[in-house]
């Protein structure tokens, strides 16, 4: 195995060299993958040209798959590519780029803020795999923030006061955030609020991390300013630089993180003008999160 991990920001985000996706991985390729995971929490993946079906393919040997379903307002009838598949792209069905006030535009630019993927279902993501396809000339780099180094610098006060909390997440708040609320009572109905403990713990390494998302709208027991005050301010907290890797991409990367560790957010680009292609396979959490009244010997 020429599997090779070089760590590339101070805290987290390794690069992952000696692997080929286009061909099923080995036990042991496996096995470091989810170790490298476990350890860096990001790993970029350079110069894998894969296809749909390898795509797909390669990320079925990292777990079950979340289809992408109930996250977006497309039908599956309009959907450019399969359920296995989340269209992280600019386009339409036909390849087209979104015109400027269409409604799939304005919802995608949700994810110009943190989040963690799929936060707001009740099985939240454990990887997404996002793969690289056609790139914009400038801008529309992707950010990563380490929840979990967010959570250790947080001083004892501020850790006794949010551990047992449970934070509600849906995609109506995280809209909300950017003025979109053109959605019909079905669109509404569709997007339900999923209950997720603000403090996670990794099920392998049991490193505790902040598990916030722009999805996250409200704090169980909490009046909804005081929640929203708290929540904003962990983000900010969580966010600083110095918790924080920029990845600038190239054609053919494909990067994998772990949304119980990480946040991300895609930044600005000319989406009007130019596509950014990109497909992203989900790996499915391993079940709902336990929540803190439910657990036992939480500190
Ligand atoms: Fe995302």
């Amino acid at each position: 195995m020429g599997f090779q991990i070089r760590q590339v920001h101070p805290v987290f985000v390794g690069e992952l060299t000696g692997i080929d996706l286009r061909r099923p991985p080995g036990e042991d390729e496996v096995a470091a993958l989810h170790a490298g995971m476990q350890r860096y929490a990001v790993l970029v993946l350079p110069n894998q040209a894969v296809t749909d079906e390898e795509q797909i393919a390669f990320s079925r040997h990292l777990g079950e798959l979340e289809l992408a379903v109930g996250g977006t307002l497309q039908k599956s009838e309009e959907k450019r590519l399969k359920l296995e598949l989340a269209d992280a792209s600019n386009l339409d069905r036909h390849n087209k780029l979104f015109a400027r006030n269409d409604r799939n535009r304005m919802y995608s630019l949700g994810n110009r803020l943190w989040h963690s993927d799929s936060s707001f279902r009740p099985i939240p993501a454990k990887y997404s795999l996002l793969s690289a396809r056609t790139l914009p000339s400038a801008g529309g780099n992707t950010e990563f923030a380490d929840m979990r180094a967010a959570y250790d610098a947080l001083d004892a006060d501020m850790k006794a006061l949010i551990n047992d909390l449970v934070c509600e997440h849906s995609l109506v708040y995280s809209r909300q955030q950017i003025g979109f609320d053109d959605l019909s009572h079905e669109e509404r109905s569709m997007f339900t609020v999923a209950r997720q403990p603000l403090v996670r713990k990794h099920p392998w390494s049991g490193r505790q991390s902040l598990f916030l998302s722009a999805h996250a709208g409200a704090i169980v027991g909490w009046e909804k300013p005081e929640a929203r005050d708290l929540l904003r301010h962990l983000t900010e907290h969580a966010t600083q630089r110095e918790f924080v890797y920029a990845h600038a991409w190239r054609l053919n990367d494909l990067v994998i993180w772990d949304n119980r560790q990480t946040m991300h957010r895609v930044c600005r680009f000319d989406d009007t003008r130019e596509p950014r292609d990109m497909r992203r396979t989900t790996i499915a959490g391993d079940g709902p999160e336990t929540l803190p009244h439910h657990s036992s010997g939480r500190a």
